[in-house]
């Protein structure tokens, strides 16, 4: 992937905050002071509390989602870049460009705090403005979106993550990516996510996979969402 095209997708996503490093950005407070201070990659702060989701998710649930799981991929993205020119990089650019435990790592890191922003306590309804009018010009309306959405997270198989992303031309498109898979590596920029890895729900849901679908359904963060699609757009 040429640098041009990584960083319009950074900043189509516009999100460099989330994924800024421990000394950018602090003065928004919008990064956890850490066990991670002065490591390359630091977990941002959830953007609502760990028991603010339920009993959608409960906090037990966002507590190993959150503290365990996307905790250990940053500590293990940071130890593998340790002294490695890719310390200095932009998590997107480690995503386009490696492969193996180091893409995995940073991919990781980088999709789920995507996919904390895709939820909100008070999310859910639909889509709306410029993007609502993608989904209905790719998909036809908002509940044949909605229908194939729940199908292709449900009949993804083992561990991964569906997407909904963009293309150059803002076209929208449904994208069942494996383990760690990223839109960006496909050339596309994501603007939805659910993590369908047993991890996400196992707590709650136990093996209901389609109840923890329909439940995320009712707490997207379609703001969130929006702008990620709105920003798509050629300044
Ligand atoms: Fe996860």
């Amino acid at each position: 992937m040429e640098r041009r095209q990584m960083l319009t997708i950074t900043a189509a996503v516009g999100l460099h905050a989330l994924w800024a490093r421990p000394n950018e950005g602090h003065a928004q407070g919008q990064y956890a002071a850490s066990e991670q201070r002065g490591a390359a990659f630091e977990q941002a702060k959830l953007p609502y509390g760990l028991g603010d989701l339920a009993p959608f998710l409960s906090e037990e649930q966002m507590s190993y989602h959150y503290g365990k799981h996307h905790a250990a991929y940053f500590k293990k993205l940071n130890e593998l870049v340790l002294g490695k020119p890719e310390a200095q990089w932009r998590l997107e650019e480690i995503i386009a460009k490696s492969d193996g435990p180091l893409f995995n790592n940073a991919a990781q890191t980088w999709n789920h705090t995507f996919f904390w922003n895709c939820m909100a306590p008070n999310g859910g309804g639909k889509a709306d403005g410029k993007l609502g009018n993608a989904i209905e010009r790719c998909f036809g309306d908002y509940g044949t979106f909605e229908t194939q959405f729940k199908t292709e997270a449900a009949k993804l198989f083992g561990s991964g993550w569906l997407w909904l992303a963009a293309d150059a031309q803002g076209s929208l498109t449904l994208l069942p990516l494996a383990n760690a898979g990223n839109p960006i590596t496909h050339g596309k920029t994501p603007i939805l996510t659910i993590d369908v890895w047993e991890h996400a729900y196992y707590v709650d849901y136990r093996n209901n996979r389609a109840q923890f679908i329909e439940e995320f359904m009712k707490r997207i963060n379609w703001p969130f969402v929006q702008q990620c699609y709105e920003n798509t757009e050629p300044a």
